[in-house]
């Protein structure tokens, strides 16, 4: 168990590591408009700034939230709560799913001409922006503050109290499930749609030429 504890706890190096040549290559390269250097154009601008976002999820859902459930004396009260959903959806859909992000635009630019990339571009950056927000959303107006409701309840009434309807069907928690709407909307209309649209487009741009 230590030794494969050790494992999960370094899987953060390489994405670690991975983000920060995407950093030091937005710099070099210019796009990210930084003082003095000219913006030129680079093909492959949004895939790396996905690797960014999976360099930010890393650190925010792995890091700080997978570190907060990982001691013992706290992943004894929290284990299958909200909380650790809290963890794997930033963690999960963060890292990994904006890496699929990445490798996705990083194919659909490179089949394209400049000139096609023009209109996909757009569907791609709002996209972008769509799964971020969503995403942090997600976690900011539900997902952590009822993880924590729910832990706080194991503490003080019971592993059984926290995971029953009694803690569950709580306006509280009712209100914070209802919160979480607009999230799971800006992730899907102005994450998910504009994503598949510019994959349909770039499909059809290919099919002309
Ligand atoms: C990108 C890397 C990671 C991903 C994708 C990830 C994903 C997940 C997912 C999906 C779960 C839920 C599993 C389930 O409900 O059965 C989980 C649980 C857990 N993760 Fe991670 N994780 C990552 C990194 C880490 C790190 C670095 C730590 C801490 C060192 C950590 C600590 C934990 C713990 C303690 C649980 C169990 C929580 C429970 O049983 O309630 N994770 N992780």
């Amino acid at each position: 168990m230590a030794l494969a504890a050790m494992f999960s706890a370094l899987e953060v190096v390489p994405l670690t590591l991975l983000t920060l040549d995407a950093w030091d290559f937005i710099k070099l390269t210019g796009t990210g408009d930084t003082a003095g250097s000219p913006k030129k154009n680079i093909p492959h601008k949004w895939a790396f700034y996905f690797l960014m976002a999976v360099g930010f999820w890393n650190f925010v859902g792995a890091g700080i939230f997978g570190f907060l459930i990982n001691m013992p004396v706290v992943s004894y009260f929290e284990a299958g709560t909200i909380l650790t959903l809290n963890h794997g959806h930033a963690a999960l859909l963060g890292a990994f799913g904006m890496l699929a992000m990445a490798l996705l635009v990083l194919g659909l630019r490179h089949v394209l001409k400049d000139e096609q990339w023009v209109l996909p571009e757009k569907f791609v950056k709002l996209s972008f922006w769509g799964l971020n927000i969503g995403l942090a959303l997600m976690v900011i107006t539900n997902l952590f503050p009822e993880g924590i409701l729910q832990v706080w309840d194991v503490l003080e009434n019971g592993y059984w109290h926290a995971r029953s309807l009694e803690f569950i069907g709580t306006d509280r928690i009712r209100m914070l499930e209802w919160v979480s709407m607009p999230s799971h909307l800006i992730l899907i209309i102005i994450g998910v749609i504009p994503m598949v649209i510019a994959s349909g487009l770039t499909y059809l741009s290919i099919r002309k030429t």
